[in-house]
């Protein structure tokens, strides 16, 4: 029997990601989507061949009786939605960021377990290969003892103009919430989870408010609520450091064929490598040696996280971005948020 998988939000991660993967599979079948707007829900269904949509959950789930939720609505509805999609007893997926907050988040993670539900989040950057072979070598201690890491999300001017990423309350912020966090994810997964002791945090809100076009289309200066960069040094109980650098808007000589930079590199006193692709290096007198590389990094990692937690809701053991861990990046990336705020260091 094919499972039943109905989608919660009809914008571009719904339709480019979500149902361009379920489709790939025979052992699936998407009975519904639900959306804010009537009209809007409607065209959608009749452009995928969805054969029910919904502008009301509650009605979907009494109707459909789903096994599968995909979560794609603004950020600010993922804590409602996921909450909904686990008392119906449906496993789910949900995008980044898991939440708003962190104690959403702890709720949505608790949640899931209490039900006994698969919850994972679409963190797809950690399904690379070049992040796998990453962590398998770092797990041998090639690099030795890890002490500085750089974790980089960066724009020059690619502020998105389509949805609603420009506004605070929607998203809960700007670059940090939305691509900061992803590579955030991939730098923690690969270290292990360290404990994190003290966040130092700056903001800056200097370019939204002031032009109005850019790379990822045209918004309006005065409905611009989030930060357009941020700047973090994340301290680890075990002596690290991390620091973070997100922007969807800096006057930084980016190189021309980008419009978004998105790596962590990392620092070992063994050697060093950088996420994508996959290279691990050491010094030998002056010389720069490579001693793993991969010659161009893997870019299927949306069907790999997709594939991951279809298998995992059919039984497999596949590993994903689960829900405490997803609950362990929104406290961190709260706390960025709190120090920015406050503009003083918060300790953990
Ligand atoms: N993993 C990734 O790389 C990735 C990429 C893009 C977006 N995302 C995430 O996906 C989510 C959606 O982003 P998007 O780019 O598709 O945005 P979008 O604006 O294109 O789509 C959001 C959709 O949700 C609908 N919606 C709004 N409120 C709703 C509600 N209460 N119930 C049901 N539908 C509702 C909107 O009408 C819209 O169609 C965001 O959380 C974003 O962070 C993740």
């Amino acid at each position: 029997m094919k499972k039943k998988v109905a989608l919660i939000g009809n914008g571009q991660v719904a339709e480019k990601v979500h149902i361009a993967y379920y489709n790939t599979r025979e052992d699936i079948e998407i009975v519904a989507v639900v959306g804010a707007t009537e009209e809007n829900v409607k065209q959608f269904a009749a452009r995928h061949n969805i054969p029910s949509f919904y502008t009301n959950a509650e009605e979907m789930y009494l109707v459909e009786k789903p096994d599968i939720i995909s979560v794609c609505t603004p950020n600010r509805f993922h804590f409602d939605n996921v909450m909904q999609a686990l008392k119906h007893n449906c496993d789910v997926l949900c995008e980044k960021p898991p939440a708003i907050s962190a104690e959403d988040a702890k709720k949505m993670f608790e949640y899931a377990k209490q039900k006994g539900k698969i919850l994972a989040y679409n963190f797809h950057h950690r399904f690379a290969d070049d992040v796998t072979e990453l962590k398998n070598k770092i797990d041998q201690g090639i690099l030795g003892e890890i002490y500085f890491v750089k974790v980089t999300a960066l724009r020059r001017n690619a502020i998105p103009g389509w949805g609603t990423f420009i506004n605070k309350e929607a998203q809960g912020g700007g670059p940090l919430i939305d691509i900061g966090i992803h590579m955030l994810d991939a730098a923690m997964y690969v270290l292990g989870y360290p404990k994190v002791k003290k966040v130092t945090a700056k903001l800056f809100q200097k370019i939204g408010i002031k032009k109005s076009e850019g790379a990822f289309g045209s918004w309006d200066p005065k409905k611009y609520t989030v930060e357009d960069s941020l700047f973090s040094y994340i301290e680890l109980e075990n002596g690290g450091l991390i620091q973070l650098e997100t922007s969807f808007a800096l006057n930084l000589k980016l190189d021309a064929r980008e419009k978004t930079i998105m790596n962590v590199e990392l620092c070992g006193d063994e050697a060093g490598a950088t996420m994508f692709p996959a290279e691990i290096y050491k010094d030998d007198k002056g010389e720069l040696v490579s001693l793993f590389k991969r010659e161009a990094a893997d870019e299927d990692r949306h069907t790999k996280s997709m594939q991951a937690f279809v298998n995992r809701c059919l039984g497999g053991n596949d590993r994903l971005a689960d829900g405490e861990e997803g609950y362990s990046i929104q406290k961190l990336v709260e706390t960025i948020y709190q120090s920015a705020e406050k503009n003083e260091s918060v300790e953990l």
